[in-house]
């Protein structure tokens, strides 16, 4: 959730419009009536013409019936109530979710593939919309309608689903695993993978890996895999938080699974308190027979579990540099360097940030030993100035692999990741109440939903 900002303060005082008060039909009529943006001045917007191809473009897989958002845009008879409710959240930012920025202190080189933010000529348009009325425009003559953003896995060649569906129980952070075999007897290549989460009140995080040694056969069922590793796998393949969706390897390469591999799932569950019922999470997977010409692979960059690696001295800190969000306190930093072990050039695809409740903001740059070409010297990859939990998806870079940022052995990946303590901060608030508590504490590093993390996920196209 993001606060109000001056953008939609400014936005709401064009026509005196509030967004609690548009949401009601009655007050439309205040809409209407108001001022120079009336539908007597401005040329008409209408939904069949203008704003339709707008909401299918940008909103589309999730306000439908059947999707995860709360109504559905793609009528005009359930659009035109929202009209008001839509420009607010679009001029605020909150709509679509989409939490990569651009910054003084970032600016990625390359933009993003399917970035879903809303123009600013498309907020004018919706928002003239709304103080028009919402008006609906000739059904006969309505504008051909985009493509909707694609959020499932296409064409997947093999679902893997726990046989037994797990329930956890209440009263604290649960890492349960799956062992499961893909039943290969050939190599076969990974294009993409999509987890399909089951009841999202309580899986806060998934990992899926390969157990190459088949080690966890010997596992019946599900089994608890707590203790920052992979549950007996040895190389992710797919990480899922709130709000994510499938990862894709860009054409022309893919992930090997050689013959007889197993698949490890681990689920972290957050039961905060008792309304869910047995989790039946699961993943999609699709295969290729043929090897591609170059081979990607998604790793974790950065601090998730207790053992604290790569920090740089900050603030709080005594001799040795301490991963501690002190009790009450804004704007706590902590920031952590890793040098490439030799090798590359590897290409990075794609990239996710990952905090938990307290994080308000991560920042994560390279720092080239030898910048080639137009590479600048420090190069942010990616920053997510308004972080929040629930909406934590992957970012991909928009280019040929070989445009795509390039990571070298020497070059140094740094991360700052920026925390909150407070009671003003959401987030904060929603994990107190989780954990039935009303005053901050301490955060250290650690793995459960009250501990802190600072990670990116990174997606790498090896050489060829
Ligand atoms: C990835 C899925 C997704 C996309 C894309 C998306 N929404 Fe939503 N939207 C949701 C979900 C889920 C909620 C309810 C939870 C929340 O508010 O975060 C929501 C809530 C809302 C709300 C009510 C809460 C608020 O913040 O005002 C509005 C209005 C809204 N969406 C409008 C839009 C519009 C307009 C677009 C396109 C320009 C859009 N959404 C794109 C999933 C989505």
């Amino acid at each position: 959730m993001r606060g109000l900002d001056e953008r939609r303060y400014g936005f709401s005082s064009v026509c005196g419009r509030r967004a609690a008060a548009v949401l009601a039909p009655t007050l439309w009529a205040f809409s209407l009536g108001c001022g120079d943006a009336g539908p007597s001045a401005a040329p008409s917007v209408t939904y069949y013409q203008d704003v339709a191809p707008v909401l299918a473009a940008k909103c589309g897989g999730c306000h439908v019936s059947g999707g995860i958002g709360p109504f559905a845009l793609d009528r005009f008879e359930s659009a035109a109530p929202m009209a008001g409710a839509i420009a607010d959240a679009v001029a605020a930012g909150r709509m679509p979710p989409w939490g990569a920025e651009e910054s003084e202190g970032c600016t990625p080189r390359v933009p993003w593939k399917d970035d879903a933010r809303v123009s600013e000529a498309d907020k004018q348009l919706l928002a003239a919309w709304a103080d028009q009325g919402a008006p609906e425009g000739d059904p006969t003559t309505a504008t051909e309608l985009p493509a909707s953003p694609v959020l499932d896995l296409e064409d997947p060649t093999m679902e893997l689903f726990p046989s037994e569906s797990y329930t956890p129980t209440v009263g604290g952070d649960v890492f349960m695993c799956y062992s499961f075999d893909p039943g290969l007897t050939a190599t076969k290549w990974l294009t993409g993978l999509q987890v399909v989460p089951g009841d999202l009140a309580v899986v806060h995080h998934v990992l899926v890996s390969i157990d190459s040694t088949g080690a966890t056969a010997d596992e019946t069922g599900w089994y608890a895999c707590s203790g920052g590793g992979l549950g007996g796998g040895d190389q992710l393949i797919g990480a899922w938080g709130p709000g994510g969706g499938p990862l894709l390897t860009p054409e022309g390469t893919g992930t090997p699974l050689v013959a007889g591999v197993r698949i490890v799932m681990q689920v972290h569950y957050h039961p905060a308190n008792d309304n869910f019922g047995p989790d039946s999470t699961g993943f999609t997977l699709r295969l290729q027979d043929s090897a591609p010409a170059r081979t990607a692979l998604v790793t974790l960059i950065g601090n998730a579990s207790s053992a604290a690696e790569g920090l740089l001295p900050g603030e709080g800190d005594g001799s040795a540099p301490v991963f501690k969000i002190p009790a009450d306190t804004a704007g706590h930093v902590e920031s952590m360097e890793f040098v490439v072990p030799e090798g590359g050039p590897y290409s990075l695809f794609q990239v996710g940030t990952h905090m938990h409740y307290v994080g308000v903001d991560m920042l994560a740059e390279v720092q080239h030993a030898a910048p080639q070409g137009d590479e600048p010297e420090t190069e942010c990859l990616v920053q997510t100035p308004h972080w929040d939990f629930n909406w934590q998806r992957t970012y991909v870079y928009d280019a040929e692999i070989d445009a795509l940022p390039q990571i070298r052995g020497g070059d140094t990946i740094r991360l700052r990741c920026t925390y909150d303590n407070v009671l003003t901060n959401p987030g904060v608030l929603q994990a107190l109440e989780d954990a039935g508590r009303s005053e901050t504490s301490v955060v250290r590093l650690g793995e459960t939903t009250l501990d802190e993390m600072c990670l990116l996920s990174a997606g790498l196209v090896l050489p060829q």
